[in-house]
């Protein structure tokens, strides 16, 4: 299996809108998608399978953005680039179906995780740890000072990969949730761009790439050399 980062297009809103309704079933009203995806402040990240069998074909590649950035993921070294990246897709890029997804708000100087979630059957695999390693990148490619979140309380799974990633909590929202009143905790990481926070981010980076190596999980891009996500 070949994982791969990249932005959200029009075909991955019924897969997306599946993930957030599978894992958010009590989640009323539904987020408008089609909406946010085309607010410059709002970026949507999905995971796919790359081995996937083709099931739509769009004539231009979807990866291929204006304005993207040639510096995304400077942190891994070439080595591990090496490794992770692919050869560029052809121009007729086949859709691959989302196997999970995050949004990201960019406030200010915050990036704010709105969401993210993985299908259940691919939930364990690595898919949630790429999509925080895209969104951290993502924020650091818009300057954003700190990523925040808010977060369920009982939710001990999600908890412990934003710790991972270096959010603390901070604060509490007390009954922030409208269907059972649960406690949201506030978590943030420490400036993003501080020479502690690039070492650590860097560590997990590499960590993960060898870790995930083995089961072929890769970041792609159009011209082959860096993925292209967070872009918009
Ligand atoms: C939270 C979520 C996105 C994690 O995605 P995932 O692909 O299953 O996670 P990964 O396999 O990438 O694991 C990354 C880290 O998450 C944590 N984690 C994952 N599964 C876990 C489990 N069953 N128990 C405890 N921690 C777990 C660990 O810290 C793990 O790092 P490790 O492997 O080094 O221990 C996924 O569980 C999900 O979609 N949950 C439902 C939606 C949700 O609650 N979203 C968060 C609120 S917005």
């Amino acid at each position: 299996m070949t994982f791969s980062l990249r932005t959200i297009i029009d075909q991955d809103i019924p897969f997306v809108e599946g993930i957030e309704k599978e894992a958010f079933p009590t989640l009323w009203p539904r987020t408008p998608i089609k909406r946010d995806m085309h607010n410059k402040r709002i970026a949507y990240l999905v995971v796919t399978d790359l081995d996937q069998n083709p099931r739509i074909n769009h004539l231009t590649n979807p990866m291929e953005s204006p304005g993207e950035s040639p510096n995304l993921y400077k942190r891994f070294s070439k080595t591990i680039q090496s490794k992770l990246f692919h050869q560029a897709p052809p121009r007729q890029t086949p859709f691959e179906m989302p196997l999970g997804f995050v949004s990201i708000w960019f406030l200010s100087d915050d990036a704010h995780i709105t969401a993210i979630a993985v299908s259940n059957s691919w939930r364990g695999h690595g898919l949630g740890e790429l999509l925080m390693i895209g969104s951290i990148e993502s924020a650091i490619s818009r300057n954003s000072r700190v990523v925040t979140l808010e977060v369920r309380i009982s939710n001990s799974t999600a908890i412990s990969l934003y710790q991972k990633y270096g959010f603390k909590k901070i604060g509490i929202r007390k009954a922030y949730y409208n269907d059972n009143r649960e406690d949201a905790v506030i978590m943030t990481t420490e400036p993003i761009r501080s020479l502690s926070y690039e070492h650590r981010f860097s560590a997990l980076c590499h960590e993960y790439s060898q870790r995930y190596y083995e089961l072929g999980l890769a970041l792609t891009n159009s011209n082959g050399s860096m993925p292209s996500i967070g872009l918009r």
